[in-house]
């Protein structure tokens, strides 16, 4: 078995908390066959470019510093200003400077410069998401012949939203350069097919097959993620005596828990998700009173000015709803900027008889996955799930809302919080055995077989 490369902005490194089921995914195969992480180190350094190496068992760690000025241009600037509101569908938020490009070109040429002297002929490289879109073109300058694929983790928007995006030409047919392109759903393939016959210059030769102008061929497929359910679950049943999970049942004084856990990030729907809750407030009174709506919201990408903006909103229609709905021993939105450690959040999870996701756009949404896979199987809680999710295509057997429609989402809340025990078991049962045989194992080794055997 050839040596596994994995390339990714943020890397999990030995010793940090917190890595995240992604992680703990690649990890494992990491460890599997022995391998290599290559990615940002995280620090904020005087200038670009020292190599930090360090080794876990058969895995080997190397991450780059980045200077302020490309972190500002490439992750801050060019990944997170204009790639991430266009790959969510928000040409609005878009915001395309030219010397931010050049950034997030120039730390793509560092990252193959510094990654190329590292890998063997035989080597399987697996580069992860929008930050390095250019990475493999790159690479094959550099005269790198071995497999190397690409996943997005984010939604790939429609041909037309692309078209938008100053030079999406010069960028996006860099994909060409790889061998596998993976896609969290068959509509993101679909989507990413049509630019190809639209703009791109390639054919699309099946649902899985393009060619580039050139005449390679490329494997476009979907391989949705998932999670660890079988780790989660157990994780759920142990914490439900952690302290913080006692401490939040107690407070809840027999109140129901509705739960929303999202980066503070414009593409979660939190707004739109607090007016939603609010509308359940108001449409169906006798509720009021009845349920706690919980909505831990990590700031997240703090020096992007959209998600200050955002941070502020929040604020202010957090403290409306309270204000006009709490009463002297209940206050119906609880909103937490504090991040918990996983372990405590399945534990959260469990306690809550409503999982609001409702995201209005999501390449997939693992907290959906993470919900239902932390129910209490006897008396499991009610997913209430955005059609705009790509979790949506696969948990079915959720409460699938438009997160634009406040009205349904007041609705869904509401027949969440009143849906008898039978029906929700039946619900959590389908969605639960999907998760069972679709877990983060089955993507990693489904990707790498279509990589390596294809
Ligand atoms: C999304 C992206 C990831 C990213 C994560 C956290 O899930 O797909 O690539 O790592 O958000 O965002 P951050 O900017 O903190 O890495």
């Amino acid at each position: 078995m050839s040596r596994l490369v994995v390339v990714s902005n943020r890397v999990a490194l030995p010793g940090e908390s917190r890595a995240g089921g992604l992680a703990v995914g690649l990890l494992a195969a990491l460890k599997e066959r022995g391998g290599l992480w290559f990615g940002w180190s995280g620090r904020n350094a005087a200038t670009s470019g020292e190599l930090r190496e360090q080794s876990d068992g058969s895995i080997r760690y190397a991450t780059l510093d980045l200077s302020k000025a490309d972190l500002d241009s490439y992750y801050n600037g060019f990944s997170n200003r204009a790639l991430w509101p266009l790959l969510h569908f928000r040409l609005d938020l878009v915001d395309y400077d030219r010397s931010k490009r050049e950034g997030y070109w120039r730390v793509n040429r560092l990252f193959a410069e510094r990654l190329a002297p590292l890998l063997r002929e035989d080597d399987t490289v697996w580069i992860h998401d929008y930050h390095l879109i250019p990475l493999a073109a790159l690479l094959r300058e550099r005269d790198i012949g071995c497999r190397i694929g690409f996943f997005l983790h984010v939604p790939m928007p429609s041909a037309e939203l692309v078209q938008a995006l100053p030079e999406h030409l010069s960028l996006f047919s860099t994909l060409y350069a790889f061998d596998l392109l993976g896609f969290q759903t068959r509509r993101d393939v679909g989507r990413f097919q049509s630019w190809v016959r639209l703009f791109g210059g390639g054919r699309v030769i099946d649902d899985d097959t393009i060619t580039s102008p050139d005449g390679r061929r490329i494997r476009t497929s979907a391989f949705p993620i998932g999670i660890d359910t079988a780790h989660i679950a157990r994780q759920a049943q142990a914490a439900v005596g952690n302290t913080a999970v006692r401490a939040l049942r107690q407070s809840l004084q027999q109140r129901r828990l509705a739960i929303g856990v999202d980066r503070l990030d414009y593409s979660k729907g939190l707004p739109e998700r607090f007016h939603g809750f609010e509308r359940y407030l108001t449409r169906h009174p006798r509720e009021k009173g009845r349920m706690t709506f919980l909505q831990i919201a990590p700031v997240s990408r703090g020096s992007v000015a959209e998600y200050r903006t955002l941070r502020g909103d929040l604020e202010r229609i957090a403290g409306h709803i309270n204000g006009l709905h709490a009463e002297a021993d209940w206050t119906p939105l609880r909103y937490v900027n504090q991040n918990y450690a996983h372990r405590t959040l399945t534990g959260f999870y469990r306690e809550a008889a409503v999982g609001l996701v409702t995201p209005l756009r999501d390449g997939m949404n693992l907290v959906a996955k993470e919900y239902v896979a932390s129910q209490d199987p006897e008396d499991p809680g009610v997913l209430v799930l955005s059609l705009l999710a790509g979790a949506a295509d696969e948990l079915r057997q959720a409460l699938l809302v438009n997160p634009h429609d406040l009205d349904g989402v007041a609705d869904a809340i509401a027949t969440a919080a009143g849906m008898p025990r039978a029906e929700r078991i039946e619900r959590w049962q389908a969605m639960m055995q999907h998760l069972r045989e679709h877990d983060i194992n089955r993507w990693r080794r489904d990707y790498l077989q279509a990589l390596e055997g294809g």
